[in-house]
């Protein structure tokens, strides 16, 4: 007898947590047909930071647009659509708003299931685009503006959490050391840049331990040592640095990122290793993941830097396997701005 045919579960899946305003089709899972991205990085910039009531309003400007643009971009039709996905948390909250609302509304009006998806595990499954092979169990590092977890992710939406930053996340140091230095938003990115004309062993940054768990992050610290260096500098009238010091806080931050994911791994005996979130999109924290990795027979994985960032494609893959678990959402799914991981 023939194998019966799979059928393709199409999903369009839209993103609006914090300052990008995203939507996506994606084919079983791990196939991105389209992944459109509006950013308001332009508009954040005037003011240093993401304004969370400019972001909600500049979402709804731009959402139904992107959608057209997303299904458009596919060659399909909302009614090919098997499921509608949604991040439903963590972030801004009159930002998720937009598209919870958007999404629930497409949703009953074409009769489709609705997927909410947790933003992290949105991060975590950007990895399956375009790892086909990637299965869990694996270890996941999530760094990005608002989160520092490492997850320990056993199966498909099973997620156990070893550490979290117990401070400032580490994109959110990154910023800050930016806007700092004069580099400006989004530092994550301008940080790098300028640290690949610095020595990153010319100022030697605190690495903060957490005494309780030794999986936990703090980059406070090192966030207020590269501060208080940059005020001495002034004090004693002597020329910032900056490229040194980007060099030397961008090593601080990831020795302690590797530091740590390394020791999980041999604890728990991890064969295989992800970085996701923006600052996965980082060049030395890869390289060094890589070597780190590759030194102890643990095959490394990390998502393409538009998959690093904000994007619906990862949300769409999220959803797949949340669809094929049977998870749907009601009418009454809400936006809620501090979800937790593993929480339904
Ligand atoms: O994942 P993401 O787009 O949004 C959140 O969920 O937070 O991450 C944005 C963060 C920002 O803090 C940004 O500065 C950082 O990721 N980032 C980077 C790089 N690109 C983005 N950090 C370091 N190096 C980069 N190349
Ligand atoms: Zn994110």
């Amino acid at each position: 007898m023939a194998a019966m045919e799979q059928k393709d579960v199409a999903i369009l899946a839209i993103e609006s947590s914090c300052d990008e305003t995203a939507a996506a089709v994606v084919r079983n899972g791990r196939e991105v047909l389209s992944n459109i991205i509006s950013s308001q990085i332009d508009l954040h910039t005037l003011y240093g930071g993401v304004v969370p009531e400019l972001a909600s309003r500049k979402h709804i400007e731009r959402i139904n647009q992107v959608i057209s643009g997303a299904l458009e971009e596919a060659g399909m039709a909302l009614q090919d659509m098997d499921a509608i996905a949604v991040t439903y948390g963590p972030g801004l909250v009159g930002a998720l708003l937009v598209g919870v609302a958007e999404a629930k509304a497409i949703a009953y009006a074409a009769r489709k299931p609705l997927v909410g998806v947790h933003h992290i595990e949105g991060h975590i499954s950007a990895n399956y685009i375009e790892n086909k092979e990637l299965e869990p169990p694996f270890l996941c590092l999530v760094v990005s503006g608002g989160h520092t977890h490492l997850v320990k992710v056993s199966g498909y939406g099973c997620y156990g959490i070893l550490g979290r930053t117990r401070d400032d996340a580490a994109g959110e140091a990154f910023d800050k050391v930016a806007r700092a230095i004069g580099l400006g938003y989004p530092g994550g990115p301008k940080i790098e840049q300028k640290a690949r004309e610095g020595d990153p062993n010319a100022i030697t940054f605190p690495k903060a331990k957490v005494a309780d768990n030794p999986y936990d992050f703090s980059f406070s610290g090192v966030k207020s040592a590269v501060l208080n260096y940059i005020n001495g500098c002034r004090m004693k009238q002597i020329d910032i640095a900056e490229a040194d010091i980007a060099a030397s806080f961008q090593k601080a931050v990831v020795d302690v990122l590797v530091e740590h994911a390394m020791m999980a791994i041999e604890e728990h005996k991890m064969k295989k290793f992800a970085i996701a979130g923006g600052v996965a999109a980082n060049a030395a924290l890869r390289c060094a993941m890589e070597k780190a990795c590759r030194e102890r027979g643990v095959e490394f994985y990390h998502p393409s830097p538009v998959y690093c960032t904000d994007n619906a494609a990862m949300i769409g893959t999220a959803a797949y396997y949340e669809y094929l678990a049977g998870k749907a959402d009601g009418w009454d799914l809400n936006a809620v701005p501090n979800l937790k991981l593993g929480e339904r």
